[in-house]
């Protein structure tokens, strides 16, 4: 197939590539607007591949996405543009309403398009599979119960709110125009070239600098962790098998709260890195706990039975053997990591590239 991935210098979607070039026998569109978030060395020597492609272009550019359509006649759609990060979408919504809402109708709105004009057997073939996230579900009260793909939605952050709206308008193109759609909702996912925003790169930075390792709240908040390795396998595993208009869960089994992954992390360095910076005796003396996000979701925990037995995939990582690879990449990757905290990434794309299509700025 050739795969038209959205978001590909991203976290996952570079994972995503990363997996479908070496892996696999596919070709790779990869239409990126480059935001901040997005990274094009996180696809290293995959983004050499003759079977590699690359669009700068934001999803919510009609013409633009068409033109490409025409020019790259995909045989699938893997979605993952979005803004991502919760505590960005509490300070400035309009972006992720822009790219999580906005974008993908009008990403569907090409897809369409596109597929309405295919030969049959193409038609026949054609998939659009969106990547969404469990926080679609809201939070759950206390430590039992697992979001299913039955789980009614209930948003709490404007980041989960545009999350659950791309997914109704995926599924409304599904059933009102006959789109064949996949949609996933996955669990928190931690890995390699994860961006140092989130908390276990933010962690593993500010520890080696000797900074402060911020805990929300009482630490006390659940996620349900995945190796990013692991959720790109699912992906491609959903897009190759999964059956036309269904959701599938995506999650690791991994439920630890949040103070639990700091300590472990800190426990991690005193191993692996035990040279301490200046000042400091033990990494977890770095802990500080800074005030609590507002309308924070307390506990997230997802049943992936359904992939497990429809589809045969299981993760490959423990949260031990992941954790430990993931500290170990950022300490063996000085390069990635000057490159995206000295914000030098973003030099070399706007010398390449321009500023962000659609930005205004210089
Ligand atoms: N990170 C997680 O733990 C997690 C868990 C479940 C689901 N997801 C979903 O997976 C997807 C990828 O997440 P991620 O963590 O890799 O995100 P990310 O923020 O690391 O990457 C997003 C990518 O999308 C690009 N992008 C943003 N706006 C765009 C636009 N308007 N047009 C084109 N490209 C644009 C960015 O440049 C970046 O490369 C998202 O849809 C997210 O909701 C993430």
């Amino acid at each position: 197939m050739k795969i038209l991935v959205t978001g590909g210098a991203g976290f996952i979607g570079s994972a995503v590539i990363r997996y479908l070039i070496n892996e696999t026998e596919h070709s790779v569109v990869n239409v990126d607007k480059l935001t901040y978030a997005g990274n094009l060395a996180s696809l290293g020597q995959s983004a050499e591949s003759p079977r590699y492609a690359f669009e700068r272009l934001d999803i919510a550019d009609a013409d633009g996405l068409n033109a490409t359509f025409e020019r790259h006649r995909p045989d699938a759609v893997m979605h993952l543009a979005a803004e991502s990060h919760v505590d960005r979408s509490i300070h400035g919504p309009a972006d992720f309403i822009h790219t999580n809402l906005v974008g993908t109708g009008v990403l569907l709105e090409a897809a369409r398009r596109y597929f309405e004009a295919l030969p049959a057997a193409r038609r026949a073939a054609f998939r659009f599979h969106h990547v969404s996230t469990d926080e679609v579900y809201g939070d759950l009260d206390g430590p039992e119960g697992l979001f299913t793909e039955e789980t009614p939605y209930a948003p709490s952050s404007p980041y989960s709110a545009s999350k659950a709206g791309s997914d109704h308008l995926v599924r409304a193109w599904h059933r009102t125009y006959g789109l064949p759609v996949l949609v996933t909702n996955c669990s928190n996912n931690y890995g390699p070239f994860h961006f140092p925003e989130k908390l276990i790169p933010l962690i593993i930075l500010n520890a080696r600098a000797g900074r402060p390792l911020p805990v929300y709240g009482d630490g006390g908040q659940v996620r349900d962790w995945l190796y990013v390795e692991d959720h790109a396998r699912a992906l491609v595993r959903v897009l190759e098998a999964g059956e036309v208009g269904e959701t599938y869960n995506i999650g690791g089994h991994n439920e630890h709260r949040n103070l639990e992954v700091v300590e472990r992390i800190c426990a991690l360095l005193e191993e692996l890195a035990p040279t301490h910076p200046e000042g400091v005796a033990r990494y977890a003396d770095l802990i500080t706990y800074v005030t609590d996000r507002p309308g924070h979701d307390r506990r997230y925990a997802i049943d992936a039975e359904k992939i497990e037995r429809e589809l045969g995939w299981r993760p490959q990582e423990s949260f031990d053997s992941g954790l430990r690879k993931t500290v170990a990449w950022y300490l063996n990757n000085d390069d990635w990591i000057a490159g995206v905290t000295s914000g030098a990434y973003r030099e070399w794309t706007e010398r390449q590239y321009g500023a962000p299509p659609g930005s205004g700025t210089p």
